[in-house]
């Protein structure tokens, strides 16, 4: 497995590549890799004939408080995963070499990044779009793809994409659970024994949620009562959000006559965790 870490010697490949008529796949991630990035590495060799991993932790995308530093890295262990996997290259550029002396340049993408997340994590959605427009430029893919989990993240690439005509098709790939229906994530690598039991509460209120839909319920502030109930049973969880939006626009909705995406994030000991569906 090639792991490169200059630009420039990535777009020699990437030039090598477009030269010989491959299709590319670009898949970024911030490493610690997992079986949910695994299923986008399979997706993206299943359609095109080269893939590149990004893995970058990208600094400007977490604010003063988060855990940037304490992030899990292990580059040999992503190597064997990606190449398992089907990838054919891995960028792995240090933050010097993405962001140079006296960088400036910063992409915001207005109305999708106010509710949810970005309400919670102010600038977040600016160092997202920031990075991946950089990694869309360095890499020039076909395709991308992302994580449902991330539902607000997917919404606004897609969104950002549209906006600055970016010649790229966007994939969101279906999230990816442990047995047990815990969300995968490199995050939950920070819980103990016992913030592993609790986290599955997440997944629960959210199974709860979608019954309560399915029998009819309508008025999403009875859903977030009924999801807000199960999630106060552990002790352990600290509720972040519970917000049922728009599907597209990610606007909140009061009557839930359209497609919504139900998103909650919760907070289990320091941990923050996210998860969410769709319900057409
Ligand atoms: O989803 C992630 O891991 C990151 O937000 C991304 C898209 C790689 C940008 O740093």
């Amino acid at each position: 497995m090639k792991v490169v870490n200059s630009i420039k010697e990535l777009r020699s490949h990437i030039n090598t590549w477009k030269r010989r008529g491959h299709e590319i796949g670009l898949v970024p991630t911030m490493g610690y890799l997992h079986e949910g990035h695994k299923s986008l590495i399979n997706a993206a060799s299943d359609d095109n004939s080269k893939v590149v991993v990004s893995i970058f932790v990208n600094p400007i995308q977490f604010g003063a408080n988060e855990d940037l530093d304490s992030y899990p890295r292990d580059i040999e262990r992503d190597s064997k995963i990606c190449e398992a996997a089907g990838a054919d290259l891995i960028f792995n550029p240090s933050p010097e070499e993405m962001y140079g002396e006296n960088f400036s340049t910063y992409i915001d993408v207005e109305g999708l990044t106010e509710e949810l997340c970005g309400a919670k994590r102010p600038g977040h959605f600016r160092g997202v779009c920031t990075v991946v427009s950089k990694l869309f430029n360095i890499v020039n893919p076909t395709r991308a793809y992302f994580g449902e989990k991330d539902a607000q993240q997917l919404a606004v690439i897609k969104r950002m994409v549209a906006d600055l005509n970016f010649d790229i098709e966007i994939i969101g790939c279906p999230i990816v659970r442990e047995e047990d229906g815990l969300a995968k994530s490199s995050r939950n690598t920070y819980l103990s024994e016992e913030e592993r039991k609790a986290s599955l509460v997440l997944n629960r209120s959210l199974l709860k949620a979608k019954s309560a839909l399915k029998e009819g319920i309508k008025d999403s502030d009875k859903l977030v009562q009924i999801i807000s109930q199960e999630l106060n049973k552990e002790p352990l969880a600290k509720i972040d959000y519970i917000e049922i939006v728009d599907s597209t626009s990610l606007k909140p909705v009061k009557n839930i006559d359209r497609p919504v995406l139900v998103a909650i994030a919760i907070y289990i000991g320091k941990t923050r965790l996210i998860d969410n569906f769709i319900f057409q």
